[in-house]
């Protein structure tokens, strides 16, 4: 047990019954034991490399390399993205691929390169390989972007999941982002990260790592061009990077590395190459478009663990109603269930929630449930009985059900691996459903149990279905959530077909943004939480997963007024804003923290009403292209490398620039702005960028500047739509685009374009349409005339 293990165990064993703490122990003996007897022992290794190249065989989209001890298959696909694969790897089967592998594309050959390797050169990248087996991607220009060395393997002599490492240089001025959630910066500096699903247990700060999100995604942003690399391999694995330095011309670059050790799974890995928005377009065209979130996802939400009550939850929205602030949805926690087991409702403290909800939503409320993995272990539960029936649950490599400790006490775990499971899981919200909740909040399924040492989750060894392949926990871990995500998400879709499922998870993988969002999780309480909120935003947006946002305020203990405000006014801006909180957390609703906080939150509140019709066509845009409504400054212009490294700010679209407030006791702060013009949206006042400027950060507001040019949908005070438009640079134009959303439902709407130019002394919107331009269907009010 280390001091970690400790800490947390007594964090459980003090919040919870003694008899909860001796429980914990009790699943970690269990956890070990069943390891001990179901994890093949790793015994003597052979360490192997590729060896020298024997021949090659062109095939549709690239062709196979043979090498002495291995073989290379390059296949370069129709949307311009490459996949290469060792040891006989494809494509598929893969958890993060939306549907088949695309198909090749029959312009990209395998031809001979110097020195005996081969090359397959392609419209937007060309991939040489050397005779040892080593990869480098280039642009089509010839400039080199990454060298993959040869990789090396250690395959157990008695057979069984071969460990691997692939080291990587990448360009001395070239910085990294992704690898899925990671709270200490949204570029990634020196350090190893690691790739295995975690609740930190208690709450996280920017130094904790790894949490509930990882993803072997890297996106790396250089001069000479952006690229995503994947490696499809769901197994436990660190990354390593360093980044480079350049020699101020001294010639004396040292590059950056990256070394990635996986524990298992094929060597296989797709790169993507181009802009930042086309990577990401690509990106979500092989692992699928974000799931669009009804309108009302898009405003404000209030959540808490330990409500405790219908009346509690009654007084919450009353607060909101009486001081006129907007309200969109209210969130259960597990106290609303009947002794913490999922799909059951405590009807003492909530004896009329279908009552209940439907007054809500007569206010404009929903109401949104948790939903945790974890079945109580308990003949008479009806989804244990359920799901015993059609052998639903986790088993070890005995034949016995896995037992962890979770909420509800002794629990067994759903393998969502198997499409039986998804299915039987996916009816289950009908339950929900009849109890009038209109979104769901999944939980706790990295999948976690509190064990007092050693892992906080199942076995390694625990057999998973792998969608009839069969595997352990090893292999299944990381996608587990993904899975959850889309047994809920499809069970939706067939119990409620006309709505958009809302679904957001703590844990997943690459591809959950096909069945919704995710939440910070635990974040901590103080100002290094509120930077890590930021950084796993803007991470995950980069990784595919453009729909979250944190607990505002911070998950445990109480935030100063300030703080508070600061988190309130920064989540005003990001895809999920809620308030949430832990069970002894102190209060977060906006009028506990004094008249100031309230009528400065109110401002937040109104703002992000006003421009939920702009969030709305971030949330096309996004399942439309990929592009997270949150971006990093860099998104429009990567080569500037004053705003690579910069991740205390972002725009939101392509419109607005947020610059939060992140440290205590600010009234101004610097902002390095991309190049353009780019006006405050309170004072009017210009900044020219690129460079770095001082803007008003008063407590009342966040600084947002938008866009000269920007045509922003904004709601009118009648409700209705209008475009809120910024002048553009004179002798310039601008646009944007508008995608009127019927709220919920499957119509597509028509995205309309706009153009914003001078004619003479003013400021002209046109539509512009197949059948030339026309004027605008909605008021326009011009801004930024000075
Ligand atoms: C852990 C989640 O991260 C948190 O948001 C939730 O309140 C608790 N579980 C209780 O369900």
């Amino acid at each position: 047990m280390d001091g970690r293990d400790l800490v947390r165990s007594v964090k459980v064993v003090g919040s919870t019954r003694a008899a909860q703490g001796l429980r914990t122990v009790r699943a970690a003996w269990r956890r070990r034991r069943t390891d001990a007897a179901g994890l093949p022992p790793r015994g003597a290794e052979r360490a192997r490399v590729p060896g020298p190249v024997q021949g090659a065989e062109p095939g549709p989209g690239g062709g196979l390399i043979r090498f002495s001890r291995s073989e290379l298959r390059i296949l370069v696909t129709v949307n311009g993205a490459v996949f290469w694969g060792w040891d006989g790897a494809g494509p598929e089967p893969s958890y993060a691929l939306a549907g088949r592998c695309p198909e090749p594309d029959p312009r990209a050959v395998l031809e001979p390169d110097k020195d005996g390797g081969w090359r397959v050169v392609a419209e937007r990248v060309t991939i040489v390989v050397s005779r040892h087996g080593a990869i480098e991607v280039c642009t089509p220009g010839g400039v080199m972007l990454r060298r993959d060395l040869p990789p090396r393997w250690w395959e157990p002599v008695g057979g069984g999941a071969a460990r691997w490492l692939q080291r990587s240089e990448v360009a001395a001025d070239a910085r990294f982002f992704g690898l899925g959630g990671r709270a200490s910066g949204a570029r990634l500096r020196e350090g190893t990260y690691r790739l295995w699903n975690t609740d930190p247990g208690g709450s996280f700060g920017p130094g904790d790592d790894p949490l509930y999100i990882t993803m072997p995604v890297q996106l790396v942003v250089a001069d000479a061009a952006t690229h995503l690399l994947f490696h499809d391999s769901s197994w436990d694995g660190t990354v390593t990077l360093r980044e480079g330095e350049e020699g101020a011309g001294s010639g004396h670059d040292r590059t950056g590395r990256c070394e990635l050790r996986m524990d298992g799974g094929p060597l296989r890995c797709w790169v993507v190459v181009g802009a930042p928005a086309r990577v990401l377009h690509t990106w979500a065209s092989m692992t699928g478009a974000p799931a669009l979130p009804p309108a009302w996802a898009l405003g404000h939400h209030h959540a808490r663990w330990g409500f405790g009550s219908e009346q509690e939850v009654r007084r919450i929205v009353a607060g909101y109603r009486e001081r006129d602030l907007p309200l969109d949805a209210v969130h259960l926690d597990i106290d609303h269930y009947d002794a913490h087991q999922v799909f059951t409702v405590d009807r003492e403290r909530f004896p009329g929630l279908p009552a209940l909800a439907e007054e809500l939503r007569r206010d404009g409320v929903r109401l949104v449930s948790i939903v945790d993995p974890a079945v109580k272990a308990a003949p008479g539960n009806a989804v244990f009985d359920g799901g015993s029936a059609v052998d639903a649950f986790v088993r070890d490599a005995a034949g016995g059900m896995v037992r962890g400790e979770v909420w509800p006490g002794e629990s067994v775990y759903p393998d969502f691996t198997h499409t039986r499971v998804r299915k039987w899981w996916g009816g289950l919200y009908e339950e929900r459903l009849g109890q009038g909740f209109a979104g769901f909040w999944h939980d706790m399924n990295e999948p976690t149990s509190f064990n007092a040492f050693g892992e906080s989750t199942l076995p390694r060894s625990a057999r998973h279905a792998l969608e009839g392949r069969g595997g352990d926990h090893r292999e299944a871990h990381n996608v587990y959530a993904l899975c959850m995500a889309k047994a809920g998400f499809e069970g939706l879709r067939e119990l409620a077909p006309r709505q958009r499922p809302f679904l957001f998870s703590r844990s997943g993988w690459a591809g959950m943004q096909r069945y919704g969002g995710t939440w910070s999780g635990d974040v901590a309480t103080g100002w290094p939480g509120l930077r890590a909120s930021l950084s796993l935003v803007l991470g995950l947006g980069l990784c595919g997963v453009p729909y979250s946002g944190p607990d505002v305020g911070g998950f445990d203990g109480s935030p100063s007024p300030e703080l508070y405000l600061r988190w309130f006014q920064l989540g005003a801006y990001l895809p999920l804003f809620r308030t949430h909180a832990s069970l002894r957390a102190g209060r977060r609703e906006p009028w506990e923290f004094g008249q100031d906080v309230l009528e400065h939150a109110r401002v937040a509140l109104a703002e992000r009403r006003r421009l939920l019709p702009y969030f709305m066509t971030l949330a096309h845009v996004a399942r439309r292209t990929g592009a997270p409504y949150v971006r990093p400054l860099w998104w429009g212009s990567p080569e500037d490398r004053a705003l690579r490294d910069c991740d205390d700010a972002f725009l939101l679209g392509d419109s607005l620039l947020v610059a939060p407030v992140l440290d205590p006791g600010t009234d101004r702060r610097a902002v390095q702005l991309p190049r353009g013009r780019w006006y405050d949206t309170v004072t009017g006042r210009v900044y020219e960028g690129p460079g770095q400027v001082l803007v008003d950060a008063p407590l009342s507001r966040i600084p947002v500047l938008a866009r000269a040019g920007a045509v922003v949908p904004v709601q009118g005070e009648d409700g209705g739509l209008e475009l809120e438009v910024w002048a553009p640079v004179r002798g310039r134009s601008g646009g944007g685009v508008v995608v009127p959303d019927a709220g919920d439902g499957w119509d597509e709407p028509e995205i309309e374009r706009y153009v914003a130019r001078w004619e003479g002394r003013q400021v002209v919107v046109t539509r512009e349409g197949e059948d030339g331009a026309g004027g605008p269907a909605y008021p326009v009010r011009i801004r930024g005339l000075g």
